[in-house]
Order: C-alpha cells, then structure tokens, then sequence
C-alpha cells in the first residue's frame, strides 16, 4: 500500500499536538512547575444550567419509546436550523440555508471535497492552520498567503485572484475583527473576480462593539460569494459537546449557473449522517431567552480574562494585539516563535501558541488565549508582572 501523497505535503504534527508535546517534555524535567496553558483555546466554564438540563433532558428522553429518536434530517432539525436563522442572523438568512454540523473544523474538512484539488486558495497569513492542511489533504497546490499584521491593520492586500479566500474574522490567531469596510472590500473584490469566500466566523459572539460586522452577510453581495462557517464551541462552551453550522446560500452558484448548495446538501447526506440529536436540543435551549443570556455572561467572563493578560503583558512592554473583541491575544516578540514559547514555558511556566504554527507571517508573534480559568488567568498576570 502506497501512501496517499496528499498526506507528504502535511507537516509531521498539527499544531496543538506538538505544544502539548513540548509542555510533557518540560513538565518531566521540571515536575514541581505548575504550569498554566494558555495556549489551545479550549473553553474552561461550565455550562449554565439551563444548558445542562437541556441536553439532560433530551439524553433522557431517548429512554422512552416515545421520545427515542435515531437518525435525523443530514442537514440538521428543523427548528434549530430555524432558530440561527433567526436569533444569530435576525433574518438576514433563509433556515434552509443552514446547515448543522458536528463542529466547524469538520465543516472546513468537508468543504474541500466539495471543491476538489484542481483550485487556488487563498489564506490570510497567519492563518487558523485547518484551512491550508484541508486544502493540502485534498491535493491543492496552489496556496497564496496573504499577510496581515499590524502594519496593514491586519487585512491582507487583495490583488492576486484565487478562487477560494479563506477569512476568519474575528481572527483566529490575531484577534483581529475586520470592519464593515474591510469587509465590503473583500466582498466587492470576490464579486470581481468571482471567487468565493469562506468565512469563518467561529468567535462572533465575542463582538462586543456594535459597529463590527458579525456575518459577512451583513455586507450586500455577500450571499452570491460567501459560504459562511461557525460554531457553537466559543459561543456556548460546546467545544466538548460538538455542534456548529455551515451557512450556503442558494444565490451562491458555479460559472455555469448550477447551484453550489445542491452539492453541499449531496456531499451533507454522503459523508456526513447528521449532527448529535443531543447536542442540537441543547443547542435549542442555548438559542432561547435565558440560554442567550447565560453564554452573554461566559463570553463577557472570557473577555475579562483576555483584559487581564492584555494588561499584565503591556505592563511588561509587550505590543500586544486582539483581546478586546476576540478571545485571542496576539503579541509580538523579539525571538523567534518558538524560542519565545520555550521562554515563556521556562521562566513563567506558561504555555501560548508560537506565532509561525499559524503561517509565515506568525513569526516573531505568541498567542495567548483567553479561555482559561480565572485563578489561572490571575497567577499568570501576576507571574508575567513579576
Ligand atoms: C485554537 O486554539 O485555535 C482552537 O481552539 C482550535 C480549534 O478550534 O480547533
């Protein structure tokens, strides 16, 4: 058996892994650290209980003939595909536009079947690394980075066409949020130049300013060029649970007119049987009145967490980026990322994410999430002031 070639153009690791990796070594050699990670963003607050209750509930009911369900629509349930069109895009969407998942990194999996090897890509550098791994599974050799970092406000010059722009905004890893303008700019450059947009809009909910776009669709046009990708991880803490969305409207179409959603629905129902009939009951009740409110109160908690490292790194003379409307800290560093990750796991036993793991661009950059505990969050201020 032949390896699939695909496979040799991946680096070794994924990113997580090999800080992970690095975190045992230290750990073993230096037992008595207690260390703090604020490296994967991982969600550490429990869920409300409302929440709870839901998905209880719903694990419950399928111990009665009555209430017991086995496999679901591909696409998702009805009333929750209704309720995000409504509580997460006030209408802006049609509910059979969208389509639940188990989590947006799958979706991002799946999306590349749908556009197959034979595509140019297009990636902000630095750059969630799902995107251009996706891309490399599937045999895509043609990859542009683009770079965005403070220089150009983190919004990368458009100029070359690719026929697929990955954008995730607020940006995993920069903490960056595009403005409506920066956005009616990609939107107008992707009409010109018909490529799609792949948004990614996973840490929306962490928008706190009104002014700031949430969906691209909030931008005109942007139904015929974006398909649009998120999460119910950051939003609710379903990072465990697994639940998120894919969004394809029916005005998005190929060159020869034929609908893209079509095919999205058909590569759905192949590879993919639906997402978890109980997580998308609890995901229901995250979507209604009071579970809108208890996820308002975690991201606000996080945010804080993120004010606090912000404020302990400039302390220190950090340049530190993000964190005001994104759970993502970016902060520059005068090593090279990954001395400067080894750095900070020796002298502060603290674990971030090295820039570079994220794209070219990311050297000389850290990443401090701001998911973490709050007496974590507070030892490892303390310990970056001291
Ligand atoms: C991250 O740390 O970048 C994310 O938690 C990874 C993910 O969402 O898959």
């Amino acid at each position: 058996m032949k390896r699939n070639a695909n496979l040799n153009a991946l680096k070794p690791s994924y990113l997580f892994p090999e800080v992970n990796m690095k975190r045992k070594q230290f750990q073993e050699t230096h037992p008595e650290a207690q260390v703090i990670s604020l490296g994967i963003g991982d969600t550490t607050e429990p869920l409300d209980p409302f929440i709870a209750e839901a998905l209880a509930k719903a694990a419950s009911e399928l111990s009665t003939l009555a209430g017991y369900s086995g496999y679901g629509p591909e696409q998702g349930i009805k009333p929750l595909r209704e309720a995000v069109a409504e509580k997460l895009y006030h209408g802006m969407i049609e509910a059979d536009d969208v389509f639940i998942s188990d989590g947006a990194k799958c979706d991002i999996g799946r999306l590349q079947v749908l556009f197959g090897k034979e595509i140019s890509i297009a990636v902000q550098d630095p750059a969630y690394p799902v995107y251009v791994d996706g891309s490399l599974l599937q045999g895509v050799k043609k990859i542009d980075y683009l770079p965005c970092n403070p220089e150009n406000d983190f919004f990368p010059e458009l100029s070359e066409k690719s026929d697929l722009i990955y954008f995730c905004s607020p940006n995993n890893p920069t903490g960056a949020v595009a403005t409506r303008q920066q956005l009616e700019k990609l939107v107008a450059f992707a009409l010109k130049n018909r490529s799609i947009i792949i948004y990614d809009s996973a840490y929306a909910s962490y928008i706190q300013d009104k002014n700031l776009p949430k969906s691209i669709y909030e931008i005109e046009g942007a139904k015929k060029v974006a398909i649009e990708i998120s999460s119910f991880s950051k939003l609710a803490g379903f990072t465990g649970v697994r639940l998120g969305w894919t969004i394809v409207p029916k005005e998005l179409l190929y060159e020869d007119a034929t609908s893209i959603r079509a095919d999205w629905n058909r590569i759905t129902c192949t590879i993919f049987n639906g997402a978890s009939n109980i997580a998308q009951k609890g995901a229901l009740s995250v979507l209604q009145k009071e579970g809108l409110e208890a996820i308002q109160k975690t991201i606000s908690f996080y945010l804080e967490n993120a004010a606090i490292i912000k404020s302990a790194l400039e302390q220190k003379g950090f340049e530190v980026y993000g964190g005001l409307n994104a759970p993502y800290l970016w902060v520059r560093t005068q090593d090279l990322s990954w001395n400067a990750f080894q750095k900070f796991l020796e002298k502060y036993h603290i674990v971030t994410t090295p820039g570079s793991g994220f794209g070219p661009s990311g050297e000389h950059f850290l990443r401090f999430t701001a998911f973490g505990k709050r007496s974590n969050i507070l030892e490892a201020a303390k310990r970056l002031k001291n």
